[in-house]
């Protein structure tokens, strides 16, 4: 069996390109070992995706086989560089969708091979909670708490080193994105031009000039609806199907011409999306205050041996959302108003998906490894735990059988 290939130095600064596709984004990016993002594309597909409601595998796939190439090509040209100054490759390997995953792995796999670099998969979670280390001037020292909400994901994980995550909490049921984007739905929010559905939320629960005119009437629709209850409040477990629950029964009662797309007041949604933002962000609140008390004056004190939580970092693409930020600061200043805990959160653009983040763990995995490559194709995980970063998908103990090459001559 050929030598994996390996980086030829580790203490000169390298470029690693990087593809992320785990889902319905087509992301690449160039990143170099000294912390410089050089490129970093998107290609979005939720033309493709809104009217069906979800992401679809089939065409995200196909979407992903057309959008990759433009990706990597305009990847480069930002960067002003060609394939051959690419010193190594790096793509998402899992959790996400298998046909999807398996488009962003074929375009790495076969640029390596092509030009004879090493590659190394990269795990999508992991990338999220480890891109402050890229963005920050002063990186973030371990251990940190780390607050993932996504579409996919709403995690709580004290990380101890890049690849040692404990998850102390996750969802029972829904994710969080998942909340946001259906609220969205039930609530008929229009999508603004180039976002999704759960920054248009955002937004669109903010104050209005008009609301003014409906005060009284917004405030007697209210007072008939409870208040929405912050589910599983003295555990640290995150739950969001009873939110949901909460918003449609609330907004279909009333107003049960909803789904005829008719009825329900515009100040009046603004309210209800408010009110769900405020109770899903509450949720999270609760549980990162949960999460440190754990750890700094409860049973968690022996995971990270007695030593201080040095910082909260929120990623995943909920964390752009500014009133969670303007209200984990808040707690953080509360629980310790002289000197609060440090903060973080990537820039917005690398809050949601993204091949920078994908790059820069893939940077940190190489020089984990020395420089040397992991094998070609390295086996795809749909699923996989973040506790479980360096353990072998199962299969991996039958190994396929090597290769057979074929140099076919007349
Ligand atoms: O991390 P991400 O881009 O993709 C996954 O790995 O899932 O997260 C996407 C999720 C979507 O549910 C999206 O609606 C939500 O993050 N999101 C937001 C905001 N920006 C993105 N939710 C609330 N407020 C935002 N500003
Ligand atoms: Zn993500």
């Amino acid at each position: 069996m050929a030598a994996l290939r390996r980086l030829p130095s580790l203490t000169r600064p390298f470029r690693l390109l990087a593809i992320e596709s785990s889902a319905d984004d087509s992301c690449a990016s160039i990143v170099t070992s000294d912390r410089r993002i050089l490129s970093n594309v998107v290609v979005k597909q939720h033309l493709i995706h809104e009217k069906l409601g979800g992401i679809h595998p089939i065409k995200a796939q196909d979407a992903h086989a057309r959008n990759i190439p433009l990706a990597i090509r305009t990847a480069l040209q930002e960067a002003n560089l060609l394939a051959a100054d690419i010193d190594a490759y790096a793509f998402t390997q899992g959790p996400g969708m298998y046909g999807c995953l398996s488009c962003g792995s074929h375009a790495a796999n076969a640029m390596a091979g092509m030009m004879d670099k090493p590659i190394v998969g990269v795990h999508h979670m992991q990338a999220h909670a480890l891109t402050p280390l890229l963005t920050e001037s002063e990186p973030p020292q371990f251990p940190f708490l780390n607050l993932l909400v996504s579409g996919g994901h709403t995690l709580l994980v004290l990380a101890t080193g890049e690849t040692q995550f404990k998850i102390l909490a996750k969802s029972l049921d829904d994710s969080i994105g998942d909340a946001f984007d259906k609220t969205a739905k039930t609530l008929q929010i229009p999508w603004l031009p180039g976002l999704g559905p759960g920054p248009s939320l955002e937004a669109y629960a903010l104050p209005h000039p008009t609301d003014e005119n409906i005060t009284s009437a917004t405030d007697r629709y209210l007072a008939e609806i409870p208040k929405f209850k912050v589910a599983v409040p003295r555990q640290m477990a995150f739950s969001f199907a009873g939110l949901k629950t909460q918003v449609l029964k609330a907004t279909t009662k009333f107003f049960p011409n909803l789904q005829l797309k008719k009825g329900m007041p515009e100040g009046l949604k603004r309210a209800v999306a408010r009110r769900f933002q405020e109770a899903a962000i509450t949720q999270l609140e609760q549980k990162v205050r949960m999460g440190l008390d754990y750890l700094e004056n409860g049973e968690g004190k022996a995971l990270v041996q007695g030593q201080p939580i040095r910082a909260v970092i929120a990623s995943g693409g909920v964390a752009s959302n500014q009133y969670l930020r303007q209200r984990l600061a808040a707690t953080l200043k509360q629980r310790n108003p002289d000197s609060p805990k440090r903060l973080v959160y990537p820039p917005v653009a690398l809050c949601t998906d993204n091949a920078a983040m994908i790059a820069w763990a893939g940077i940190l995995k190489l020089r984990r490894q020395n420089g040397v490559s992991d094998p070609f194709g390295p086996l795809l995980r749909p699923k996989w735990s973040l506790e479980a970063l360096e353990e072998q998908r199962p299969q991996e103990s039958e190994p396929m059988p090597p290769p057979e090459v074929s140099i076919v001559k007349d």
